[in-house]
């Protein structure tokens, strides 16, 4: 069966065809940085408009990389939720229009569960049952993963994401937009140690997370440090990857605690890392430093595939479509979908 994938619930449009033969066999992706650059942030009118625009010559480079034409799609999956609507909207409507006129099946994908399971399309991939940290702009939440669509929720960031805290403090130190990868780049020239940043709710028991204190102490500190090294351009470059660095490392290390309570709680020996912030090298690192301790093991998937994709909707579209899924002729986005409302699936 092949599928064609559809992702647009924020500012990237990515399309992929996915073979439950052969695999993945095309995937092709539109980022919006640069539309969005000057404002700071993804402007959501724009996104939407931005994905109508690419959607479907996106669909056709996707085609033609794969050497195949819209009559060779058995169906079709596109992100539903959660997300911005307007965003979401717009490849819903695309992807089902699309399955009524080839007349063949589509299916709704959860933008999450197509994170959760991006490792999958590795060569290596990890086996039920793992613990998975998924770490994007918009949830960070650690789950139980029992099969597809079997995810228990064992904790879960309750102010930011870690990715939107990212992102807030990189607006705060005057770093450009999408905040997390150039914070994640600064953060390279800051000494380690210089500041020391809390490491919010790792000192009371439990997996719930909080990451909007450590956005406030970053600010706090770097004001403090303004005033301190006025007039002297060179410090003061200096003291903002130092903070940088301090603000990675507390999320880092923040995480890396709660991820060994779960591997510890639940005795799985396997952790996956995904969604954008996955993509982040000093949380690799940790992580997997910390699985090895653990006896265990990480995965994660390559870069491109941490953050949004159509690859990942591709994937989890297939299994669903291949499961007897198949939505009827009515287009739904939900800017909110609870993972929990997902059917499980046998694979
Ligand atoms: O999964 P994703 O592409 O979109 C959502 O579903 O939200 O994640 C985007 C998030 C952004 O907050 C971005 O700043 C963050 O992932 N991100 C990173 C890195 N690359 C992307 N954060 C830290 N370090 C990175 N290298
Ligand atoms: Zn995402």
């Amino acid at each position: 069966m092949i599928v064609l994938g559809i992702e647009s619930s924020c500012d990237e449009t990515g399309i992929a065809l996915y073979d439950s033969e052969k695999g993945l066999i095309s995937h092709v992706l539109h980022s919006q940085i640069e539309l969005h650059a000057e404002y700071g942030g993804v402007v959501p009118e724009l996104a939407s408009r931005d994905h109508i625009r690419y959607l479907v010559p996106l669909m056709e480079q996707a085609l033609q990389q794969a050497g195949l034409t819209r009559d060779d799609i058995d169906g079709v999956a596109y992100t539903a939720g959660p997300g911005l609507i307007g965003a979401l909207m717009s490849g819903a409507c695309v992807g089902r229009s699309l399955a009524w006129a080839l007349d063949v099946p589509a299916t709704e994908v959860h933008h999450m569960e197509g994170h959760l399971l991006a490792p999958m399309l590795e060569e290596n991939p990890p086996e039920f049952p793992f613990v998975a940290l998924l770490v994007s702009g918009g949830h960070t939440l650690l789950a139980h993963v029992t099969g597809v669509g079997e995810y228990k929720l064992l904790g879960q960031s309750l102010d930011d994401a870690a990715g939107e805290a990212f992102d807030k403090t990189a607006k705060m130190l005057g770093l450009g937009y999408p905040g997390g990868p150039v914070l994640a780049k600064l953060a390279e020239q800051g000494t380690a140690g210089v500041f020391k940043f809390p490491r919010p709710m790792t000192d009371r028991p439990g997996l719930d997370m909080s990451f909007s204190g450590l956005k406030t102490f970053s600010l706090n500190t770097w004001q403090k440090l303004k005033i301190e090294h006025e007039g002297q351009a060179e410090k003061l470059a200096q003291a903002q990857a130092d903070v940088a660095r301090a603000f990675e490392e507390a999320v880092v290390a923040t995480l890396s605690i709660k991820c060994k309570r779960a591997i510890q709680q639940t005795h799985c020996k396997t952790l996956v890392i995904a969604g954008g912030v996955g993509a982040n090298q000093h949380l690799r690192q940790q992580l997997a430093k910390m699985m090895k301790k653990e006896g265990g093991e990480l995965y994660y998937p390559r870069i491109e595939f941490c953050t949004d994709n159509g690859a990942m909707i591709a994937y989890v579209g297939c299994l669903r479509l291949m499961a007897g899924e198949n939505k009827e002729l009515s287009i739904d986005a939900r800017a909110r979908w609870p993972m929990d409302e997902l059917s499980s699936i046998q694979i």
